[in-house]
């Protein structure tokens, strides 16, 4: 199986485009709704909340791992690659979403200069700024956080003015510097892309994150057949909350254009 670890019904978006991309695999999307939002959170409760969730995931026998969520991938990736799976789970793998993302910027981006917008603890984190740095040296990087974006989404507000003033408000100042290429670092954004190209303009790229992931995860089996081999692929998936299982089956629906039933569990 493959584990898909989100705050909560955001990582449907992401989880959309691998269960097109790869419908074969059986899934487990686990979602932390009961703790969401994960944006203002330290780094410590980050990272004690994603390894919980991590380690549910394996015990349930998900032998790949993909940390949808950039909260998470920013604050509890490393940590848990470097510290927890070497000596809890060496044989299994634990993947996020920064790395792919990262390296179709850096492909994609003719004058270097790439924007970031994210929550406030993927922008805190640097993450991007680091992995993007790694990648590619010399590239002129600038991060914005859009607090207000991920309840907007939620609350379903989207083709309102109100909410086209607040993404150009967060937006200005990433189109000031003439950035060329744009990073929607978190999970919600993607349900906003077309407001976001509009308002940014036609001269900047918007990355589609969530084709970028699916991608990336394709080519990641193709090159791994030791774990591909492994999976099982009945085509099933599991929904699991830790919350309201009505409320994340609703919002969920809508993440993910297709209705879903959720059992809820207990971290
Ligand atoms: N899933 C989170 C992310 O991608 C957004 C929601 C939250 O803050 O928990 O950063």
């Amino acid at each position: 199986m493959i584990g898909i670890f989100d705050s909560g019904f955001g990582g449907l978006t992401v989880f959309k485009e691998i269960k097109r991309a790869l419908p074969q695999y059986n899934y487990i999307y686990l979602g932390d709704s009961l703790r969401a939002p994960y944006g203002d959170r330290s780094q410590e409760a980050i990272f004690n909340f994603t390894k919980e969730a991590v380690d549910y995931l394996f015990k349930q026998g998900c032998l790949l791992v993909i940390i949808a969520c950039n909260s998470a991938s920013s604050k509890a990736l490393r940590k848990l690659q470097q510290e927890y799976l070497p000596e809890h789970y060496p044989d299994r793998r634990l993947l996020g979403v920064i790395r792919p993302i990262v390296e179709e910027a850096v492909k994609v981006s003719k004058k270097g200069r790439i924007g970031v917008i994210g929550t406030k603890a993927t922008v805190e984190a640097k993450a991007y700024l680091r992995e993007l740095d790694q990648q590619k040296k010399g590239l002129e990087i600038f991060q914005n956080t859009c607090p207000l974006l991920v309840p907007l989404v939620e609350e379903n507000v989207l083709n309102k003015p109100e909410t086209r003033m607040i993404i150009k408000k967060y937006l200005r100042p990433l189109k000031e510097k003439k950035i060329d290429t744009l990073i929607l670092g978190c999970t919600h954004y993607p349900i906003l892309m077309k407001e976001i190209s509009r308002i940014i303009g036609k001269s900047v790229k918007v990355l589609d994150v969530a084709k970028i992931v699916a991608e990336k995860l394709a080519d990641y089996l193709n090159r791994h057949p030791e774990i591909e081999s492994l999976l099982k692929k009945n085509g099933q998936v599991q929904y699991l909350t830790t919350d309201n299982v009505e409320r994340f089956a609703e919002l969920g629906s809508k993440f993910l254009g297709e209705k879903i039933v959720a059992e809820k569990i207990v971290l």
